[in-house]
């Protein structure tokens, strides 16, 4: 690497210097002269009279710790964006803005940054649009670092929450033979044609990129009674909306002996409201520039989701709801007919912009999976999707059918005997109730940070027409 040095002061031998992070460097509350190294990527800099100040960020925090340098230093080679290694004296600073700051001896370019030519520009605010045409850099930026931050404490928070309450994490697997949705949203998995097989196939049979882990996850519920998954998931969906990824990761959790929809609720509403309130307190900051400069107001009806209960109304009310309301839908509202986002977005209005769940759907439009309500003529399904504000379904779930004779029948209906006999195995051999769900983890990032595009929650988003990178 081309090294410059801008100090010719050395570090002495006898005391060595040893690296601190951003965040612990800042976190020293008695900082008292120690010798420390520091190492990260300048986010400001200027000089004022003799004193030379800059700000350098590593990731590991929002805020950047101030380096004093006296002007001697070469500022020329010191450009926004450069990344630098400053050794030097951790002080009290005089300034009231800020707890500690780094008394350079030696500040070292590790690499040049061309600033002119950076597409993210000191001191300005980028749009969040701006900055999706450089995945590359722009995780380098305020906004895009406290939403990464914030995702890595919700998977961690996400990860303790299944812990703690006695959830065994499994791998699914990524590829897979099965559409458990039933819905052929699915991406082909084939070997690269330079490929010589043996055999016609790979596999033997077709794979796929899986859309969701719930069946191999129904597997495992059959020894470890509750198992959870948290990976990636994939959909060929043809839309380029704000809401929709063709990779996104996928929060799953199944649990065995349950026999209500209500057990299945209350560990949902657990999950969403434990998650929020750990992010909330392990990165305030990283929030808290979410809530005011991304999505301004959005603290308030963040807290308004938390303090309240989540509202519980049948498929059948919500028709209802929204035949009685005032206002004209694109999709006329009739039962046996899927809720449309426009009419998420109206129950969640109408029920006080508190997380609502919707239960009981009917049959036809579910998946075969579901069980059976046995509920006269209207025929429903022990169904439950969670609608969010701002972002609407936020988790869908159900009751498993468990009984041998039904699956069998459901399977039968939709073309899937022979393919799913292992399904029908899991019925055979020691069956018990059992029911779970799915969490879009992007949609939930969306739905506490108020973030409006989902593309904006994850590192690279992929969508139709779109694989950067
Ligand atoms: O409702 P879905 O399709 O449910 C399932 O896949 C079940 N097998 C899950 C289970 O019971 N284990 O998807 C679950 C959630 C949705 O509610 C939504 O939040 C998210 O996954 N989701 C998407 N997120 C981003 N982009 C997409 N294309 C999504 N499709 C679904």
């Amino acid at each position: 690497r081309a090294l410059r040095s801008c100090s010719t002061a050395p570090c002495p031998r006898h005391r060595p210097s040893s690296r601190l992070s951003v965040r612990d460097a800042l976190g020293s509350h008695n900082a008292s002269g120690e010798r420390v190294k520091v190492q990260g990527w300048v986010r400001s800099i200027r000089s004022q009279k003799e004193v030379l100040f800059l700000h350098v960020n590593d990731g590991s925090s929002l805020e950047s710790l101030q380096i004093v340098a006296d002007s001697s230093f070469d500022s020329g080679v010191l450009t926004f964006g450069s990344s630098v290694e400053v050794l030097g004296q951790l002080i009290k600073s005089p300034s009231k803005r800020q707890n500690v700051e780094l008394k350079a001896e030696k500040i070292e370019v590790i690499g040049n940054c061309d600033a002119k030519a950076f597409p993210i520009k000191y001191k300005e605010r980028h749009p969040l649009e701006y900055l999706r045409q450089y995945p590359h850099l722009r995780c380098r930026t305020n906004a895009l670092g406290s939403i990464l931050r914030i995702r890595s404490e919700a998977t961690a928070a996400i990860h303790s929450f299944f812990k703690n309450s006695g959830f065994v994490h499994i791998h699914t697997p990524i590829i897979t033979s099965n559409d458990c949705e039933g819905a052929g949203e699915l991406f082909q998995v084939e070997p690269s044609s330079k490929i010589k097989l043996p055999e016609e196939n790979f596999f033997n049979v077709p794979a796929f990129l899986t859309v969701s882990g719930q069946l191999h996850l129904e597997v495992m519920s059959g020894a470890f009674t509750q198992v959870f998954t948290f990976g990636p998931t994939f959909r060929a969906e043809n839309s380029q909306s704000r809401r929709h990824l063709a990779e996104f990761y996928m929060v799953e959790a199944e649990i065995s002996f349950v026999e209500s929809l209500q057990d299945l609720m209350q560990v949902m509403e657990g999950l969403f409201k434990t998650t929020a309130m750990t992010v909330l307190s392990n990165c305030p900051e990283d929030v808290e520039l979410c809530h005011k400069f991304i999505a301004p107001g959005h603290k308030d009806r963040l807290e308004h989701m938390l303090k309240n209960n989540f509202l519980i109304i049948s498929y059948t009310e919500a028709i209802e709801i929204l035949q009685q309301a005032s206002q004209n839908f694109t999709f006329t509202p009739e039962w046996g007919v899927d809720l449309q986002t426009e009419h998420e977005k109206y129950l969640v209005k109408h029920c006080g912009n508190v997380p609502v769940f919707v239960i009981n759907y009917p049959l036809a439009l579910k998946p075969f999976y579901m069980r059976d309500n046995e509920d006269g003529p209207q025929h429903t399904v022990a169904a439950v999707d969670l609608l969010v504000p701002g972002v609407g379904e936020l988790f869908g779930g159900s009751l498993r059918e468990e009984r041998y004779h039904y699956l069998k029948k459901q399977l039968a209906r939709s073309g899937l005997t022979e393919a799913y006999q292992w399904y029908l195995d899991l019925r055979r051999f020691g069956s018990v109730p059992h029911g779970g769900f799915g969490m879009g983890f992007e949609r939930y990032l969306q739905c506490i940070l108020g973030v409006d595009n989902i593309k904006d929650v994850i590192p690279f988003p992929r969508f139709t027409h779109s694989c950067l990178l």
